[in-house]
């Protein structure tokens, strides 16, 4: 089946992200001391689709967590939300969570979903478009951790959505600009945001050191992505996935260690590993309810209800933007 043309309209817009900015962003990243590879490039399509896999592995609880949150008071949101909202995605995914609230309010108006991953994007949207015809699908290409300001003309109901305790990734400052900059996007509004919560150390570290080594996959996919995209010949074999909690800073640390004192080339360039050198890949805060709360109200938010599992693994709270 051909899918029909798209009009100039349902085309994802592109604002930012293309080879060039990649290239220059792992350049920087690793000349750096210590070296680093910014977390947002672990979401090609192929990093894409390792993560869902990850979402599948028994260890890592967030994501079915989070979505029997989202199924389980999809009615509650919807009436915090109110009716003809305009949904804003920031990293949209798989596409997977944002259909028990679509299902649920009253009258949607839009679904913008944001995501790096323009490929991913773009089936994400068509498959969308099919169970929902109704709705006005519009994917937007772009780093939600960058300027994100758009024009809000009319009266509409702006609603943030932004699961996954992505929030997490970044470090506590970062995710107060964010929430900052998204509560004057969502002015009138609100977000719904999923937030992993601090709990037991062992847990958090078998949920980023799952068996069957997805998500080591997962975070050399950086290093292969490298190879495809910017020219450099890592020998992804010669590097170990490492991750663990640090609980002095309630986070996630993730690596990549070389296993050997290394030569690698990238875009014609040479860098130098050392034996048991690391390539810091990414940060995965934790919070208490209460935290998260105090951080969204220092950043403008009206910190309003919140949804647990009975496990309290893992949070789902509604911010207000008056
Ligand atoms: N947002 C996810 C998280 O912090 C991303 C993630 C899951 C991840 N597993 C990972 C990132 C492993 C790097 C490595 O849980």
């Amino acid at each position: 089946m051909t899918p029909p043309a798209q009009s100039a309209a349902a085309r994802p817009r592109e604002i930012s992200s293309d080879a060039e900015d990649y290239s220059d962003a792992l350049l920087t990243g690793l000349r750096k001391q210590p070296k680093c590879i910014p977390c947002k490039y672990f979401y090609d399509a192929e990093g894409s689709h390792l993560f869902e896999r990850i979402c599948e592995t028994p260890e890592y609880y967030p994501t079915r967590t989070e979505l029997s949150l989202l199924r389980r008071h999809a009615a509650e949101f919807a009436d915090l939300i109110g009716p003809d909202a305009e949904i804003m995605e920031f990293g949209a995914g798989a596409g997977e969570k944002i259909r028990p609230l679509l299902d649920a309010l009253e009258r949607p108006r839009a679904y913008r979903p944001i995501d790096i991953s323009g490929a991913y994007l773009k089936g994400v949207a068509a498959r969308l478009r099919r169970e929902y015809p109704a709705l006005a699908i519009e994917p937007i290409v772009a780093d939600f951790s960058g300027d994100l300001s758009m024009p809000n003309p009319s009266s509409v109901r702006r609603i943030g959505f932004f699961p996954g305790s992505t929030i997490g990734n970044f470090e506590p400052e970062e995710a107060r600009q964010f929430l900052t900059r998204s509560a004057k996007l969502l002015k009138g509004g609100g977000l719904l945001v999923g937030v992993d919560l601090v709990k037991d150390p062992g847990v958090l570290h078998a949920a980023y050191n799952d068996r069957a080594g997805v998500t080591a996959s997962f975070n050399k996919n950086l290093l292969a992505r490298a190879n495809r995209e910017a020219g450099a010949d890592f020998d992804c074999d010669r590097f170990a996935h490492y991750a663990f909690y640090n609980p002095m800073q309630r986070r996630i640390e993730v690596y990549l260690v070389s296993m050997a004192a290394q030569r690698v080339t990238i875009c014609g360039r040479q860098f130098a590993f050392a034996d048991g050198e690391a390539i810091h890949t990414e940060w995965s805060y934790k919070y208490t309810v209460e935290d998260f709360r105090a951080l969204a109200a220092s950043a403008g938010f009206v910190p309003h209800a919140v949804w647990c599992d009975p496990g309290r693994l893992f949070s789902v709270h509604w911010l207000e933007s008056p």
